[in-house]
């Protein structure tokens, strides 16, 4: 598996986002919305770099299937049941490739009538983008490679991973990840 992002460079951005998130909502009603499952790593490390009060909820979409390239149809199978209403929720993903997905659930997550609506990624593909979605909090930007590890698969492998690695698509090499 090529490396992308060790453990170590990914824990130092968690750290720098969790302190950023804990001064922005100070004194509010947070809940970490969770989007299963590729984000329940980021949201695990995310939420203990938080360090103010908060309450972490799940919410699942699928538009993958086994496939490297998204079906195009994102299906919503959870959320949770707990009253999101008048909170500040922000929603935790691992990552924004064609959009499709932060923004169908962002969408569902409104009807919720929050107090605020926010999105935190650890990755971001601006090359692979469809549908454009901000990210307030963003770990990294990378190029168009299919990333496994911390939290991430490939037809539900490789989720254990302490690290980022490429698994390599037909065309190209693997880009730089920056910032
Ligand atoms: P989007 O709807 O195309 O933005 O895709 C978002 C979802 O697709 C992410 O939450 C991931 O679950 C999955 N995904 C996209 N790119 C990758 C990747 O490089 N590795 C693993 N999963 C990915
Ligand atoms: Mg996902």
């Amino acid at each position: 598996m090529e490396p992308l992002l060790s453990a170590e460079t990914i824990a130092a951005r968690v750290g720098e986002l969790g302190r950023e998130i804990a001064h922005d909502y100070q004194g509010r009603d947070l809940v970490l919305v969770c989007s299963l499952k590729g984000a329940f790593v980021f949201t695990a490390d995310l939420a203990r770099a938080i360090g103010i009060p908060l309450r972490i909820e799940f919410i699942r979409a699928e538009s993958y299937g086994d496939a490297m390239d998204s079906s195009g149809e994102v299906r919503i199978r959870e959320v949770t049941d707990r009253a999101l209403d008048g909170c500040d929720l922000l929603l935790v993903e691992d990552i924004v490739d064609t959009g499709r997905t932060a923004t169908r659930l962002l969408e569902v997550l409104r009807a919720h009538k929050p107090a605020s609506l926010k999105l935190a990624s650890l990755l971001y593909k601006p090359s692979r983008q469809i549908v454009s979605v901000p990210v307030d909090y963003l770990g990294f930007t990378i190029g168009d490679e299919f990333v496994v590890g911390y939290g991430m698969d490939h037809a539900g492998w490789h989720r254990n991973l302490p690290y980022l690695g490429v698994v390599q698509r037909p065309s190209g090499p693997p880009t730089e990840a920056r910032r």
